[in-house]
């Protein structure tokens, strides 16, 4: 479906402006082989040194994976989200051993962030939707998914088949719609940053 309220100043490929993050989901199930192929598009994505840093956790709904997750997400996030057909949790390494010797990767939320664009660009290729979130207790989490010394979470993020917004109550129902953006001359500065 081609969202027609985002104008772009510029032409860019359909797939950016196509791309947004619902809350309503239909009760759609997905199916690891699904869900194995929105990490396999984050798996390309470039990295420092091609280090690789990020790091998911995943559970399909119904499943403990998905109760784990879904407990730690804020209520205003956990009412929606738990609908969703998987949760995926989203860290990075943030250290690097090379040698035996283990320094800091001053890249790895950067990298990961590219990650999480080409998983969530993938997910609307294969017609499905990415909701990421950072409304979550990172405590819970961290303990709820063993996550391992050094690592840090990032977002969760929500996947399924988008739904129609009359699946959602107020005040979420008339919020969903695709967003703008703020124009590129307040974020793009030739040769100095604005
Ligand atoms: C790191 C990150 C954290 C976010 N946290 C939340 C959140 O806690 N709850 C929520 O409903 N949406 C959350 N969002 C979704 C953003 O609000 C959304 O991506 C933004 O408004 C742009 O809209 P679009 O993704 O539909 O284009 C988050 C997105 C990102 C990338």
């Amino acid at each position: 479906m081609t969202v027609t309220s985002r104008q772009t100043d510029h032409p860019i490929h359909d797939q950016f402006t196509d791309r947004w993050s619902p809350r309503a989901f239909t009760d759609r199930s997905i199916s690891e082989a699904e869900i194995l192929a929105l990490f396999e598009a984050a798996r390309w994505a470039p990295s420092a040194s091609n280090n690789q840093p990020w790091r998911f956790a995943y559970g399909l709904r119904g499943d403990e994976g998905f109760a784990k997750i879904a407990e730690a997400l804020a209520p205003g996030n956990r009412v929606w989200a738990e609908k969703a057909a998987a949760l995926v949790a989203v860290a990075s390494a943030s250290t690097v051993e090379r040698n035996g010797e283990v320094s800091p990767n001053a890249w790895h939320a950067f990298d990961t962030g590219t990650a999480w664009g080409y998983f969530a660009l993938q997910a609307h290729h294969a017609g499905l939707a990415a909701h990421a979130m950072g409304g979550f207790d990172a405590e819970k989490l961290a303990e709820n998914l063993t996550l391992p010394k050094g690592y840090v979470l990032h977002a969760v993020v929500a996947v399924g088949e988008r739904g129609e917004a009359e699946l959602l109550a107020e005040p979420l129902k008339s919020r969903e719609a695709p967003n703008g953006r703020r124009p590129i001359s307040e974020t793009v500065g030739r040769g100095g940053f604005k």
